[in-house]
């Protein structure tokens, strides 16, 4: 793909319009606002600026132009991210610049898939038909999961392409057929064929499920150029967008489980093809939901792999919560017996993932003999889950391992630290090494100034009445950074935010908006109700004395101090222990 095309491309479209198909953008000046759909805010921090084709989110970081924003929101490659954009734009784009995905794959697959699906409809087809039909998968929804139906013959599929020309090598690349000593065979035969799309809706591989009990229940494609099967989740391409509005994602183990949730209006459901999750599927559920519910089947969803993977999402920041299933009844059963209502009943049950863990293991920790191992698998996940996330859950999980509060939690900064340790000693990308990476990247990501201060600004800059009310003297004592202090005494100099806004926009001044996103975020913590402005006032108050004290105290040990500064020290003194009995 040449640089004339691309920027055709970018010509055509406009940054505003793709941007809106996502997020609720507000006029604002010149450009316009929104919530920002990387990250969480209750306040607009997410600008785009529509004269310069440009967005940039001045709380999480994020921008760039209308590719790299597609690339973001949908998870695409570039190549991929071009492909979207020129189809909205009406631009062809050259096939042989498509290096890096195989357009002939992918090509040959619907091929086969649309001689799959005609099989199923064919009057050969009428034992796939009677199979789907006898499970509770009636013909209106075949469409819709595109359901195949590959004969039990040798090789009726490898026989169909090779009539249109389509050469030998590359269906056996593709994992269609195999090459055996008496000849070319089909791989799937005698099996139900369902889809596997990519993210981007391009079809990559086929699941079958054996209906007559010969051979494997399921087979997959086997790894090829387009099949990789760690990078996939069923039916992802139906549910990102549901995933994105209900904030939430199911996960479950088979075909049919993902199927039925979707019929039963649970759009947001994926499969994970019954492998080990991997990083990579989990930082695709990641793009489009914050939390991830859990829905295995009551005998895997305890075992140790399964157990690992959820930590695995929960360590990418999704928030796990395990659903609950009776033994022996997978969600397909459980929702074709107990309908979606109890189905949801469930998903109200399920539980965050530390105290599932908690849960299940807790009969093991009255048995001495494995006590000591359990206790260790246990804070081994834990120490997975970063502090803020596992806070809610401490004194529960302290309780149960009978481990005071203080000892736990120093167990699990050896844990973290031994871990870390570990991995760097090995130089192994294990599990852990993810959640190391994230600290890191989180540390890396400096604040931009105190978010105290930053939120008291924040809290003048949304409040037009708050500014009115409040003089200079009573606030700078109070802020320390003096960036922050010009741009609170613009604002209580009667400049508009709106002014203002502009103003930084032009400039390119990224600071007063980074303090600004800061200070809403860190507003965001609070209950409604709460006189943010006095909290975080008297806590900043507080700050300063004791800073001064510290001051004061030091010149006196230096036997510096004066009289007055020693009369100013004892009474600050007085002041902050009084501020501590009133509590
Ligand atoms: P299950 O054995 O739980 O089957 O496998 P299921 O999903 O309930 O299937 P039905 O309802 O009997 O048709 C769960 C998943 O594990 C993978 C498949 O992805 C399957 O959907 N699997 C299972 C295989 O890859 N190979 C197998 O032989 C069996
Ligand atoms: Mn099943």
């Amino acid at each position: 793909m040449d640089k004339t095309q691309i920027d055709e491309i970018k010509r055509r479209v406009d940054i505003l319009e793709v941007v809106g198909d996502y997020v609720e953008l507000h006029k604002s000046g010149k450009g316009y606002r929104a919530l920002c759909p990387f990250h969480s805010e209750k306040t607009p921090s997410f600008y785009v600026m529509p004269d310069r084709q440009f967005y940039h989110c001045f709380g999480c970081g994020k921008g760039g132009d209308v590719i790299s924003f597609v690339m973001d929101v949908e998870g695409f490659s570039f190549t991929e991210a071009i492909e979207l954009l020129a189809k909205r734009a009406g631009v062809k784009v050259e096939k042989r610049a498509r290096k890096d995905s195989y357009p002939n794959f992918s090509d040959i697959l619907e091929k086969a898939l649309k001689i799959y699906r005609d099989y199923l409809e064919s009057p050969a087809g009428e034992i796939a038909r009677r199979y789907l039909v006898q499970r509770n998968l009636p013909k209106e929804w075949w469409p819709y999961f595109e359901i195949g139906w590959a004969p039990p013959a040798w090789d009726y599929l490898w026989r169909s392409l090779s009539r249109m020309g389509i050469s030998s090598k590359i269906v056996i690349e593709c994992g269609l057929v195999v090459e055996g000593p008496r000849g070319i065979y089909d791989r799937f035969r005698g099996r139900i064929i369902f889809p596997i799309r990519d993210v981007t809706g391009r079809l990559v591989g086929f699941g079958g499920r054996s209906i007559s009990g010969e051979g494997a229940k399921y087979i997959n494609t086997p790894e090829s150029p387009v099949f990789h099967k760690g990078s996939c989740l069923y039916l992802l391409n139906l549910s990102k967008n549901d995933m994105r509005n209900k904030g939430r994602a199911i996960l479950v183990e088979g075909y049919m489980d993902a199927i039925r949730l979707h019929m039963a209006g649970f759009h947001e459901t994926v499969a994970s093809l019954g492998t080990a999750l991997t990083e990579n599927q989990g930082e695709l559920l990641r793009r489009y939901a914050r939390s991830c519910y859990v829905c295995y089947d009551a005998d895997t969803a305890g075992q140790e792999a399964a157990i690992r993977g959820m930590y695995l999402l929960q360590s990418l920041g999704l928030q796990v919560r395990v659903v609950a299933l009776p033994a022996n009844v997978d969600p397909d059963e459980f929702l074709q017996k107990e309908g979606s209502n109890a189905f949801e009943d469930l998903l109200s049950k399920s539980l965050p993932l530390p105290l599932y863990h908690l849960e299940i293991r807790e009969k093991f920790l009255k048995d001495l003999n494995v006590r000591k191992k359990v206790i260790e698998e246990l804070l081994e996940g834990f120490s997975r889950i970063p502090l803020p996330d596992l806070a809610p859950f401490m004194s529960q999980i302290a309780a149960a391992l009978e481990i005071p509060r203080y000892a736990l939690e120093a167990m699990l900064l050896d844990f973290k630290a031994n871990m870390k340790r570990g991995t760097e000693k090995k130089g192994k990308r294990g599990d852990f090494s993810v959640y190391i990476n994230r600290q890191k990247q989180q540390k890396q990501k400096k604040h931009v100034t105190d978010a105290q201060e930053a939120a008291l600004f924040s809290l003048l800059w949304n409040d037009p009445a708050k500014r009115r009310g409040l003089d200079e003297e009573h606030i700078f004592p109070l802020i320390k950074d003096v960036r922050l202090k010009n741009l609170i005494a613009a604002l209580l100099n009667g400049e508009s935010p709106e002014e203002l806004e502009e103003r930084w926009l032009k400039s390119g001044d990224r600071f007063p908006l980074e303090a600004l996103a800061l200070g809403n975020a860190f507003c965001q913590q609070f209950d409604e109700g709460v006189d943010i402005f006095d909290v975080i006032s008297s806590s900043l108050k507080t700050k300063a004395m004791k800073s001064r004290y510290n001051v004061l105290y030091s010149k006196m040990l230096k036997g510096e101090a004066t009289r007055e500064e020693i009369e100013e020290m004892q009474k600050i003194a007085s002041a902050l222990k009084g501020g501590r009995e009133d509590k």
